[in-house]
């Protein structure tokens, strides 16, 4: 009792001085959830309920508990007549607050709360001064981490590694924006079998592995497929590296040294990629975890989790039809044990409370398994959304424009830097056909055409509900009409244009000027705009970046509407109105940078 009075006084406090958090719907949510307590006190156990209201009716937000909260009461005696009036009262109730214009009840009681245009106003200007920083998500963990990109050394970096590090970054930024410490961490794919015939074919081709540069090798995939076809092929080779995976293991230095070689030269090539893509992260990769594979495998044994099953060592795990195995049959590890074992790592060394796996659907069993049997150990909490918390976020496949996996016109495997180079190609002769050669230095041509080809690439990948396969087509994605990261972009630089052609000193007009949304549009563009970290928040908890996506055209849709309408140079509500397209194009380019595309500031 003494505690809910205390919750109560303290809602009570904050609505008083409407302080503009951030996360919109929850300041609403607390003044409802002040009201209800006030209206009906039985019914605490019943949850707030505010949604946004939809496009066209009326109000901004809506509460819908009064259906819910009769049902606690009725029949118990009370003074109600039925949920409308429980809805009239849980208006009334709603305590005083700048924030709130008129809350009215509709139909069977959905109370429709008004926002203030002037608490609305004030609370974007303050914006303005502050930095949007200050609209930052508050998320209930401190350290998490992102397991994203993780190529193969050797392989082939294909378009499912792009999409995992487009959508990995994208994740990262979202909660780095969120006050999360984030640990980006790429788990190569550094370990395994493959080295042994790898190992053998360097040794072959180059006797004098130290002089051994990326050049030499040329394509590290074609040496990889030529090592293979040897293995294949040759059976004395095939002996020879599999004595050199026991040697390798066994931590003999030479072929370490040769490993480490092979593993370089990849890493040069990933880099490019990050490189261009402006992609951060860390390599931990598989061999990171070597050292302590051994103790957590037997710490689950010694949980009584692991069993003999067929000379192999495995855990069963209800639900599954097969076991997850984590020690082979030849005694060695695999990519379960070394999960395992990172997991371990992540929860007990990093102290992470959210560990996010970013790969294709097609791996998803393997992380249900390994989250199950972490439970199992106690690792984890039983409930999957308690924090330390695991997820793995799968995505779908890659198309082309037949329907079928996105290759390229020779069916090889599409490589990435390919893909970027063209994409950037297209969106220069797209600009050059729009003069901009001629007005435009080559350095800045050069620049834009890589932001806006880069980032059409990531933005079709990311407006997509990651679960879904997308297809692959570079004329859609760099079409500057549409859900497109070219039409965005245009969108913000003729912002700036405008606010550039005014001839005024935006950073003065902060300081100096007022905001206004007295008509419609305007009013709804800066609702939109006030709704920017309740979208990052809710992207961030369920994972998805398509949330942010949609948002940002439904940005750059109101911003048109107000604009299609209402003249901002030389209008009487000049100051006003650039300063709402200051805010604007402030969210955007946080937008942007949350899905990891550089604006463009001149188009
Ligand atoms: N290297 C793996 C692959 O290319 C992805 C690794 C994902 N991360 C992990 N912790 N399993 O399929």
């Amino acid at each position: 009792r003494l505690a809910f009075a205390t919750r109560l006084k303290s809602v009570a406090t904050m609505a008083a001085s409407q302080e503009f958090t951030g996360n919109l719907k929850r300041e609403v949510e607390k003044l409802f959830d002040t009201s209800l307590r006030i209206t009906v006190p039985d019914g605490t156990s019943v949850e707030t309920e505010v949604a946004a209201s939809l496009p066209g009716k009326p109000g901004d937000y809506q509460c819908n508990n009064a259906m819910g909260l009769w049902s606690v009461i009725k029949g118990k005696g009370t003074q109600f007549r039925g949920p409308p009036a429980v809805g009239q009262a849980i208006s009334k109730n709603l305590p005083a607050s700048e924030m709130v214009e008129t809350c009215s009840v509709a139909g069977p009681g959905f109370v429709n709360l008004v926002l203030s245009s002037k608490w609305m106003a004030k609370s974007i200007e303050k914006m303005l001064i502050d930095g949007i920083d200050t609209w930052a998500p508050t998320l209930p963990v401190k350290r998490a981490v992102v397991d994203f990109s993780s190529p193969n050394i050797a392989k082939e970096m294909h378009v499912g590694h792009l999409r995992s590090t487009i959508i990995g970054d994208t994740l990262a930024r979202m909660l780095e924006y969120s006050k999360v410490e984030v640990l980006r961490r790429n788990h190569v794919g550094d370990w395994g079998t493959q080295f042994g015939m790898l190992i053998e074919y360097l040794f072959e081709k180059f006797p004098d592995t130290e002089s051994v540069t990326e050049t030499a090798i040329g394509d590290l995939q074609t040496f990889y497929k030529k090592s293979k076809t040897k293995f294949d092929e040759d059976t004395d080779f095939k002996e020879k590296a599999q004595k050199a995976v026991v040697r390798l293991q066994g931590g003999d230095p030479i072929y370490r040294k040769a490993w480490a070689k092979i593993c370089e030269i990849s890493r040069t090539e990933f880099a490019k990629v990050y490189q261009r893509l402006k992609v951060e992260l860390e390599e931990k990769g598989e061999s990171f975890y070597n050292p302590y594979i051994a103790n957590v495998i037997g710490e689950l044994d010694s949980k009584g989790l692991v069993e003999e099953s067929e000379g192999a060592r495995v855990i069963f795990l209800e639900g599954f039809n097969i076991p997850l195995m984590v020690v082979k049959s030849d005694g060695g590890f695999n990519y379960a044990s070394t999960d395992l074992t990172a997991l371990w790592y992540r929860l007990n060394e990093e102290k992470a409370e959210w560990i996010v796996y970013v790969t294709d659907v097609g791996q998803q069993q393997h992380f249900n398994m390994f989250f199950k049997a972490a439970r199992k150990a106690g690792w984890l909490p039983e409930s999957d959304k308690t924090y330390p918390r695991v997820d793995h976020v799968g995505f779908g496949l890659v198309l082309g424009d037949d329907g079928k996996r996105f290759r390229t016109r020779s069916s090889d495997v599409v490589r990435l830097v390919d893909l970027l180079d063209e994409a950037k190609t297209r969106s220069k002769t797209a600009l050059i056909e729009r003069g901009k050669d001629k007005e435009w230095t080559p350095e800045e041509l050069d620049r834009t055409a890589e932001a806006v080809g880069y980032g059409a690439v990531k933005y079709a990948d990311l407006k997509n509900n990651r679960l879904t396969n997308y297809t692959f087509n570079f004329d859609q994605m760099l079409s500057d009409k549409g859900n497109t990261a070219v039409y965005l972009l245009y969108a913000h630089a003729r912002i700036c244009s405008i606010i550039r052609k005014s001839g005024k000193d935006i950073d003065e007009l902060k300081k100096t000027e007022k905001l206004a949304l007295d008509h419609p549009e305007e009013r709804a563009l800066g609702l939109h705009l006030l709704r920017f970290a309740e979208t990052v928040e809710e992207a961030c908890s369920n994972l998805l970046p398509n949330v942010l996506c949609h948002y940002l055209y439904d940005l750059s849709e109101r911003y048109t509407s107000f604009y299609s309408v209402h003249q901002v140079i030389g209008s009487p509500e000049e100051a006003s109105r650039l300063l709402l397209c200051e805010a604007t194009a402030v969210v955007m380019r946080k937008c942007f940078h949350l899905l990891g595309i550089t604006p463009v500031y001149k188009i």
